[in-house]
């Protein structure tokens, strides 16, 4: 087994938060949240979303990112070198493996989602929405759901950009381009919510979003929109993968992995919450249903780009910004895969990009023909896509992140953890009692609550 890896470090803080950041900030955020919160029904999925956040996201965040300083290596290695090291079984190692397979799931759905935007860029920018009432818009959705060879064109065209950029080795400097594109995305979204303001169902969007509604947490599907929540808060921080682990491996001994950690969580959750600001004011306004699935952004934003001034520039600008932002979480999921293929096998790299690429294609392309051909095709009661989705999210993602802060707190010694961490008195003490305790409890009774209902 070589180690190809030459583990040269970030020069910069910059550079590690622009791809821990690259890689959070994606669809999770603009594209699933939304749906998300309005399949669950409001404010009770965003306070879940929140508290999860806050309480295991971040943690899992700062171990995952820890674990790889110390280990140098990949995350299976990681894993496995760093429990050798304190006197542990190398089986560890597994939580690695978990990560690489999820990775690889995840992308193959994720890059049909991608090509939705691409497609959505160049509709808007024809000006196929101009003047659309919400019934047409749905329509225009409808149209492409039902058309294998149009979702097909897109998500190969997603993939294939994928892959170029991995191939070409040029991910640094997309991720240097997000410094100017995420916050373009940011302002974008907050155009949007402008326009809300001024076009109605603003309040109605802000009640519905924030309104403590505690009934439906104690209510009968709450543990549904719990686990719904947590296996969200997995997805947007990129957590459970292995790849925050990678990124922690090329990080420098002098950076504050918690204050890198509070950045790229703050930025994350507020992308998201604004992206719930500019979607769901169209939804009320308009008469549509919030509990609409993944197309919800689809269906709800258009209508506005389509009857605002500059609508088909700024719309076609939105879509731009929202593949960019997917593209930056792309390269990072593709990359797992494509590691593991070049270190444990004699495949050089270019031919792992393109292993890699294929198989993860040829399932996207299983996943997009449930919105049309297979539609019908059920396992355990799901289509392909979402089965995609509920293993990874619901199980796969919490299932390795719990692994990970268990090993930050319960297998890693806590003098190293310390130090990693350089706290001391009471943030010490709060840090073992998030860490030791409440994210790892959290997940578990989450996970319980789930199987017995
Ligand atoms: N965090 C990304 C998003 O919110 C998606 C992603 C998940 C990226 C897992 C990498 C790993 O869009
Ligand atoms: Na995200």
């Amino acid at each position: 087994m070589s180690n190809k890896q030459n583990h040269a470090q970030w020069s910069s803080k910059v550079g590690f938060i622009m791809a821990a950041v690259g890689s959070a900030v994606g669809l999770g955020n603009i594209w699933k949240f939304p749906y998300m919160v309005g399949e669950s029904g409001g404010s009770a999925f965003v306070l879940a979303y929140l508290l999860c956040i806050a309480l295991i996201g971040f943690p899992i965040l700062v171990a995952e990112w820890m674990i790889g300083r110390r280990g140098q290596k990949n995350p299976m290695d990681s894993f496995s070198d760093v429990a050798a090291s304190e006197g542990k079984s190398r089986n560890w190692a597994i939580v690695g493996v978990v990560g690489i397979l999820g990775a690889f799931l995840i992308l193959s759905f994720y890059s049909v989602i991608g090509g939705w935007a691409l497609n959505y860029m160049v509709k808007l920018g024809s000006g196929t929405f101009t003047g659309l009432n919400g019934e047409a818009v749905e329509g225009v959705f409808n149209g492409m759901l039902a058309s294998p060879g149009t979702l097909t064109i897109w998500h190969t065209i997603f993939m294939g950009v994928t892959a170029i950029i991995v191939a070409l080795g040029v991910t640094s400097g997309i991720e240097k381009a997000s410094k100017i594109m995420i916050p373009m995305l940011a302002l974008l979204l907050f155009v949007i919510v402008g326009y809300n303001i001024m076009n109605g169902g603003f309040a109605e969007a802000v009640t519905y979003l924030f309104s403590p509604d505690l009934s439906k947490l104690t209510g009968p599907d709450s543990s549904t929109i719990i686990l719904s929540a947590l296996g969200h808060a997995f997805f947007t921080l990129s957590l459970g993968m292995g790849i925050m682990v990678t990124y922690g491996s090329y990080l420098g001994k002098n950076i504050s992995l918690l204050s890198m950690a509070r950045t790229v969580v703050i930025l994350d959750t507020v992308i998201a919450l604004v992206a719930g600001l500019a979607i769901f004011p169209i939804i009320f306004s308009h008469g549509m249903d919030p509990a609409a699935g993944p197309g919800l952004i689809f269906v709800s934003l258009p209508i506005a780009f389509g009857s605002m001034t500059a609508g088909a520039l700024l719309g076609t600008l939105f879509f731009l910004l929202v593949t960019f932002a997917a593209l930056t979480s792309s390269i990072s999921l593709i990359e797992p895969s494509i590691e593991f293929l070049e270190e444990r096998t004699s495949m050089s790299r270019t031919t792992s990009v393109i292993v890699a690429t294929i198989a993860i294609w040829l399932l996207g392309v299983a996943a997009l023909l449930s919105f049309n051909l297979w539609s019908d095709v059920l396992i355990f009661g799901n289509n392909i896509f979402d089965l995609l989705d509920k293993l990874t999210s619901k199980f796969m993602l919490p299932l390795a992140g719990l692994a990970a802060i268990v090993f930050a707190g319960w297998v890693m010694s806590q003098d190293s953890v310390r130090q990693e961490l350089g706290l001391s008195g009471g943030a010490w003490t709060l840090w073992q009692i998030v860490a030791k305790f409440i994210a790892p409890i959290g997940v578990i009774i989450v996970f319980i609550n789930t199987l017995i209902s």
